[in-house]
């Protein structure tokens, strides 16, 4: 290690984290005026952008669930699908956001993809796929991925949204916000300048 790094080592943290920069990069316009009906057309954009821009992994996502005293847990995971708007995700029964999503079966996902300042939210209950929907998750993944996992432990999950939040931050900290939101057979959209 160079001596710099080390010196950096030595650093309180608080110091170290306040020399950090947050929501670098460079927003692209956003064209509120002409905003999707649907907010899976809209993610898909904001993903392909986001891949088209470098970023490494923008299908991977933060799922936060709760257990059955009400402590939140948060993990990565990978976004499967988006099946009839319903947000999917994979995983074994077995593990610890098994059981929480057994005892507590809603979720939340987000997702942070730089350098676009951008992120994207969803919340809402979480429906368990078929057990053949399950299956086929599973035989879809590589042998390697396959690996280990217990016949019928691999489930598809699915995140209903009752709220999408799309954000995209601003040099100047104007940042915006625009909320989808489940209406009859469509959905609201709400924009916010913070
Ligand atoms: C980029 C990335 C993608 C991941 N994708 C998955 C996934 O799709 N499914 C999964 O079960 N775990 C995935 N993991 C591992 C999880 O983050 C987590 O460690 C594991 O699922 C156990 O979580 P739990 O103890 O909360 O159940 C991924 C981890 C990373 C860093």
């Amino acid at each position: 290690m160079t001596d710099p790094e080390i010196s950096r080592l030595n650093q309180p943290l608080n110091e170290w984290l306040r020399g950090r920069h947050a929501l670098t990069g460079e927003p692209p316009e956003w064209n509120l005026d002409a905003l999707p009906e649907e907010p899976t057309v809209l993610f898909r954009e904001w993903m392909l952008q986001a891949d088209a821009a470098g970023v490494a992994e923008p299908h991977a996502a933060t799922l936060a669930t709760v257990d059955a005293s009400g402590v939140a847990d948060a993990r990565t995971l990978i976004l499967k699908e988006i099946d009839d708007g319903r947000w999917a995700f994979a995983s074994t029964r077995s593990s610890r956001k098994g059981a929480q999503l057994t005892d507590s079966p809603s979720a939340a996902l987000n997702f942070w993809w730089q350098p676009q300042v951008r992120a994207v939210r969803v919340r809402g209950p979480v429906e368990e796929a078929t057990a053949e929907e399950s299956a086929a998750d599973l035989a879809a993944r590589s042998a390697s991925a396959r690996e280990g996992i217990a016949p019928g432990d691999w489930v598809r999950w699915r995140i209903i949204p009752t709220r999408i939040e799309f954000w995209q931050g601003s040099r100047d900290r104007r940042h915006t916000r625009v909320v989808y939101e489940p209406v009859g057979d469509g959905w609201s959209q709400t924009i916010i300048r913070d």
